[in-house]
């Protein structure tokens, strides 16, 4: 079952490299980019890094808000290995022009399109070090959302933002969209006057005169960050390199809520070396972004719904900010590898959050991830997809999305606290602080992981840990370390209280946090009582409640035990927020049952057009919607 990626390159053509080197000026800039035989097969790009990559993207674009189009010029720095062609994945695009440097027009085709997009085959010399495409997107470029001002807070301006992970970025540019590819990126952007464009950039704080943005992205970086904002966004300072973005409704309430971010910048250095971004900023988008958070570097795109008034759900950005070296610094190789980036990044978030917020605060996350964990190893044997189980997935011929479960996040934060308790602390944060620093600005696959850990940290004789289990095998090994909370065990204690009839205003929550509620409604038992969830309602106003992972909780629980009184605003919460985590769920216990089968596709009809093509895609399969409206689109 071992998975070992094919190395494309030879030595052969290292040497070609080499030999190909161009004038003196470029040599430094040439050394310091990904050698080709660092390249590793990936079957979601149609890209042949062996014959000719990107090192650098200039982007010259121009945003049409009205007519729902990004139309301009790409060009790129190559290395060209002299074989006579680059490839680029493309999905959705128009492509019009492509050009060499003098501008000489380049043949160019397009091959057959499959669920990777279609492959651009560039012809070029031999002499081509440089060249340019110009392309308009269109209605299936899927990473980009444009909302109408309706589904923005202030309602008044029409808003964009990209999604680029895993392979979206194929679709508003035409790139080598593999994250073992890297490219530093400037862009020139054009966005009509009264609107702010923000990217995934060096980033100003006040709004341009005419509507003009200019963009430098220094650190080399995989294609899947490239990413890009329009809307009537301000911004407000928090530290010395930290700050926030946001719609003029919500910007202050969200620099409020991210008070802490500068400690969290400052906690993060301390345990594994420099944040090497110059900035940390955060964009809080309209509620349609279909995940919690993205980590596009040097800014941070969020979810709306982690503002809870109480900073309560920041240890989303201590995750998105842990990314910055787990992820953006030392990249998964290929979505096989996706593990890397988030399995390191859970664990570095929950250290993060133990500096910052004590160790109540990380134990708490800590249980309340491996409780999401065991519900998905089950779910997903359930599906007959165990494989998938596994750290190291196997996605060939697949959308990388469908491997992007829990195991990767929270089975790789377990494997990694086994390796921490192994060694101890002291020395595994070394071996970590030594791992971002050897390998920054490259790509990582699961097996150099492997030997890496093997060779710096453990005994290789000692075989106590099973790792090629944890690695290459399916489920959650024995020798998980087991998480417990103390202050999980008294929210224990009152649902036990709870269900033997103590009414639900005797509980002892006065201190209790948003995780502690959180606990409290997935501990509580099945079959409970119309009469009984209304008590808990009245007493502590779930249905009501401002704050997302409270109400989706809540949400769950009534759908579980047929409490129709919630549903209006379970409805409300569906058509509002377009954040897959909380739709999947919901929708999917609605769909068990005929009755909620009915009520969901009925939500479903008017909250589609508010969600991302993400959360559609995953959501359209859910409740059969294609199927069930095949005949009319067709
Ligand atoms: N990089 C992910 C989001 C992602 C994963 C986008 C796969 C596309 C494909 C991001 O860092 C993330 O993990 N977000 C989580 C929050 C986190 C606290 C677990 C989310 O969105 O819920
Ligand atoms: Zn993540």
């Amino acid at each position: 079952m071992i998975q070992v990626k094919m190395k494309l390159m030879t030595a052969g053509t290292a040497v070609l490299l080499t030999a190909c080197t161009p004038e003196p000026e470029r040599a430094d800039k040439a050394a310091d980019v990904q050698t080709p035989s660092d390249h590793v097969l990936d079957t979601h790009s149609a890209s042949t890094p062996d014959e000719a990559y990107i090192t650098h993207l200039d982007l010259d674009l121009s945003v049409d808000m009205s007519g729902r189009t990004i139309s301009g010029k790409a060009s790129y720095d190559i290395v060209n290995l002299g074989r006579g062609r680059i490839v680029f994945d493309t999905r959705g695009l128009s492509i019009l022009e492509v050009k060499d440097a003098h501008g000489k027009l380049l043949k160019h085709t397009l091959g057959d399109s499959t669920f990777l997009g279609r492959p651009l085959m560039v012809e070029i010399g031999p002499e081509v070090e440089r060249l340019s495409i110009a392309y308009r997107t269109g209605a299936e470029s899927d990473a980009l959302q444009w909302l109408s001002p309706q589904q923005t807070g202030g309602k008044e301006h029409p808003f964009l933002f990209t999604q680029g992970q895993a392979i979206l970025t194929r679709t508003w540019i035409p790139i080598q969209d593999s994250p073992g590819i890297r490219i530093t990126y400037t862009a020139h952007v054009q966005a009509p006057s009264e609107l702010m464009v923000v990217m995934s950039a060096t980033n100003t704080t006040t709004r341009s005169a005419n509507g003009e943005y200019n963009f430098r992205m220094e650190q080399r970086i995989p294609p899947y960050l490239i990413a890009l904002a329009v809307g009537d966004i301000e911004y407000r300072n928090i530290g010395a390199r930290t700050g926030v973005y946001a719609e003029p409704n919500l910007v202050d309430k969200a620099a409020k809520e991210f008070e802490d971010m500068e400690r969290m910048v400052v906690a993060a250095e301390e345990l594994y070396g420099p944040y090497r971004w110059e900035r940390y900023d955060v964009i809080v988008l309209p509620p349609s972004f279909p995940f919690g958070g993205m980590e596009n570097p040097m800014l941070t795109f969020a979810t709306p719904t982690i503002i809870a008034g109480d900073g309560s759900l920041t240890a989303l950005i201590a995750h998105e900010l842990a990314h910055s070296w787990s992820g953006n610094l030392v990249t998964n190789a290929t979505w096989d590898d996706f593990w890397l980036n988030e399995g390191f990044t859970v664990y570095f978030e929950k250290r993060i959050c133990e500096k910052v917020y004590g160790k109540d605060y990380a134990e708490m996350l800590a249980v309340l991830g491996r409780q999401e964990l065991t519900r998905t190893l089950h779910d997903l044997k359930e599906a007959g997809q165990d494989a998938d189980t596994r750290l190291k997935l196997d996605l060939a011929g697949r959308n990388p999305d469908d491997g992007m479960t829990d195991v990767a996040y929270e089975k790789g934060y377990a494997f990694l606290t086994l390796l921490e308790a192994a060694t101890g602390r002291e020395k595994f944060d070394a071996f970590l602080r030594g791992y971002f620093e050897t390998f920054a600005f490259k790509s990582m696959t699961t097996e150099k992981f492997m030997a890496y850990l093997k060779q710096e940290l453990l005994d290789p004789a000692d075989v106590t840990l099973d790792l090629d289990a944890w690695v290459y095998q399916t489920g959650l090994p024995a020798n998980a370390p087991v998480v417990a909370s103390r202050r999980f065990a008294l929210v224990d204690t009152a649902i036990v209280r709870w269900s033997s009839g103590v009414p639900a205003k005797e509980l002892a929550t006065a201190d209790w946090t948003a995780f502690e509620w959180m606990h409290f409604l997935r501990g509580l038992p099945a079959g409970i009582t119309t009469q009984r969830m209304a008590e808990l309602d009245k007493t502590f106003g779930f249905t009501a409640s401002g704050n997302s992972e409270i109400a989706f909780t809540w949400f769950e629980r009534c759908i579980a035990n047929h409490y129709e009184h919630a549903y209006p605003a379970l409805a409300e919460f569906l058509i509002h927020v377009g954040r897959r985590k909380f739709l999947t769920p919901l929708y999917t216990a609605l769909a068990s049952t005929e009755n909620g089968m009915l009520v969901a596709r009925t939500i479903y009809k008017q909250a589609r057009p508010n969600y991302h093509s993400v959360s559609t895609r995953t959501i359209d399969e859910v409740l059969g919607w294609q199927k069930m409206t095949e005949p009319v689109t067709m």
